[in-house]
């Protein structure tokens, strides 16, 4: 079987950051907006490195002004995850862009999302969750608002609370009252970590926050005690090779240490991060990843199956997976 045709499951998926560089530059024509500098003459994203791409990201989502605009991108996403034949998705969802971290505008956003999610299963089976996001570098107090929104929401579909943005701002531990909220109405922890802050920063979210999960995480490889933790304590890495290897955190996919964790115990699991930004899809991912390290179906059933065991949904969701997973190879 091809391994463009397997079906996947995704847990790493900034929506924003999966926003179509044409989808963006439709709402910014129709808003008056000129955003016409973040694009390249090939009209993709255009950024200079991790820095740079946090603040195109960020001029990029300006543009997403209302619950009907995020109806819009969350098809348009899905839709494009449909085509990778992804049967499972977590969306990173920042209330930050949907109504300044104001509960009740972010109801009516998520509202519109939720909307969105039904229709894509309906229309093509798709299934999707969320995962609320704070955004580091916009600090502790901003983060709280967010961990509100999280908090009100909290539920069958809003299932975990994450954070992303700026790595080198702060420490985890200004963060825990957050991470500690939402824990307690219900929700899955996930961080982003050991993506641009070395080992040491998977070790402090450990540390500090009661993650299941670690986005990227791959730095931890450089301390062979802290890999052997993770392996034992089955946190999983929502890994995204080409996400690294696109902004220059491994000058290749050879040189990405996937493979090792693997052979090492670590639980990872395979994602596009912001897809379009970095000229990805999961196909793509997994082409790569079968080309680089002569992954065959069967490592790709594994990561499926990490990956199912790692979802932040309840079990009768994961019991729908697992048919759709099923009869996707059938
Ligand atoms: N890293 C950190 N923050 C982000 C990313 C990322 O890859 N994408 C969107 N926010
Ligand atoms: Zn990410």
């Amino acid at each position: 079987m091809a391994i463009t045709s397997l079906p996947k499951i995704e847990l790493h998926l900034h929506l924003e950051g999966a926003a179509p560089p044409n989808f963006i530059k439709g709402l910014a024509q129709q808003k008056n907006i000129n955003i016409s500098k973040i694009f390249n003459s090939d009209g993709l994203y255009k950024f200079n490195d991790f820095k740079d791409f946090l603040s195109v990201y960020e001029i990029a989502t300006s543009v997403l002004k209302t619950p009907n605009d995020f109806y819009n991108l969350t098809v348009n996403v899905l839709e494009e995850c449909v085509k990778s034949n992804v049967v499972y998705s977590e969306l990173f969802i920042s209330p930050e862009w949907c109504g300044a971290n104001d509960v009740i505008a972010w109801k009516e956003f998520l509202s519109a999302i939720r909307q969105a999610s039904n229709y894509c299963e309906s229309k093509w089976g798709i299934i999707s969750r969320g995962i609320v996001t704070c955004i580091r570098h916009l600090g502790p107090e901003v983060a709280k608002e967010a961990a509100k929104c999280a908090v009100a929401t909290s539920g069958d579909w809003v299932v975990g609370f994450g954070m992303a943005g700026d790595e080198s701002v702060g420490n985890p531990k200004d963060y825990v009252d957050s991470f500690r909220m939402a824990s307690e109405a219900g929700l899955k922890l996930t961080c982003h970590a050991g993506e641009w802050g070395g080992s040491i920063s998977v070790q402090d979210t450990i540390n500090e926050v009661e993650v299941k999960r670690i986005g990227h995480g791959v730095q931890a490889i450089n301390d062979p005690e802290l890999v052997k933790l993770i392996a034992e304590r089955e946190i999983v890495l929502e890994t995204c090779p080409g996400s690294n290897v696109f902004l220059g955190v491994y000058p290749n996919l050879l040189a990405h240490p996937i493979q090792k964790l693997r052979d090492q115990g670590v639980r990872v699991t395979v994602s596009t991060d912001d897809p379009p930004f970095f000229r990805t899809t999961m196909n793509k991912e997994y082409e790569s990843l079968a080309m680089t390290f002569d992954w065959n179906e069967t490592d790709f059933l594994d990561l499926n199956r990490v990956a199912l065991n790692a979802a932040f949904c309840d079990d009768v969701t994961k019991d729908i997976i697992i048919k759709r997973l099923y009869n996707g190879l059938s």
